[in-house]
């Protein structure tokens, strides 16, 4: 289930944006999660399974892009299609947004929205 992000998550968003490239830099993660906070076509999303928080995602709206800059999930649920049903799922909160990725999340996103693209079929 994906949750909109509110204050109250705010640590436990801060340990899930840490698994990012860029997560070790403590200042980078304030301004980001500061960003999502204050910003509001920043948007953040957790995902919970039972009582607990397990992935994250998080996008910039533009008018007709949604751009990702944020997925996670924690190491102990990875390879389970959790980040891909992130995508999905988040895919359907943005209207006719098209889901696009950054540099960083590049790899990932162009594997959940073009699966086969880079291979043989
Ligand atoms: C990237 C991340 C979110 C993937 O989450 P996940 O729940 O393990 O991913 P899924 O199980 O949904 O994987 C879906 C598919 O994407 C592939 N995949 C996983 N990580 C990938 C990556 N970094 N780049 C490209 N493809 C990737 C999987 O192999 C799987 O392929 P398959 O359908 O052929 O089996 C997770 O590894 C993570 O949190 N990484 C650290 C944060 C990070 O680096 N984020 C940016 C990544 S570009």
């Amino acid at each position: 289930m994906l949750i909109r992000f509110k204050k109250t998550f705010e640590k436990i968003a801060m340990g899930l944006l840490s698994f990012m490239p860029e997560g070790k830099d403590l200042k980078k993660l304030q301004e980001t999660i500061q960003l999502y906070e204050t910003e509001e076509n920043w948007q953040l999303f957790l995902y919970k399974r039972g009582d607990d928080f397990i992935g994250l995602i998080g996008v910039e709206l533009l008018d007709d892009e949604a751009i990702v800059h944020h997925v996670s999930v924690n190491p102990s649920f990875r390879n389970e299609g959790i980040g891909k049903e992130m995508v999905l799922k988040m895919s359907s909160l943005i209207g006719n947004r098209t889901v696009c990725p950054n540099e960083t999340t590049k790899p990932f996103i162009e594997k959940c929205i073009h699966p086969n693209e880079g291979t043989d079929l």
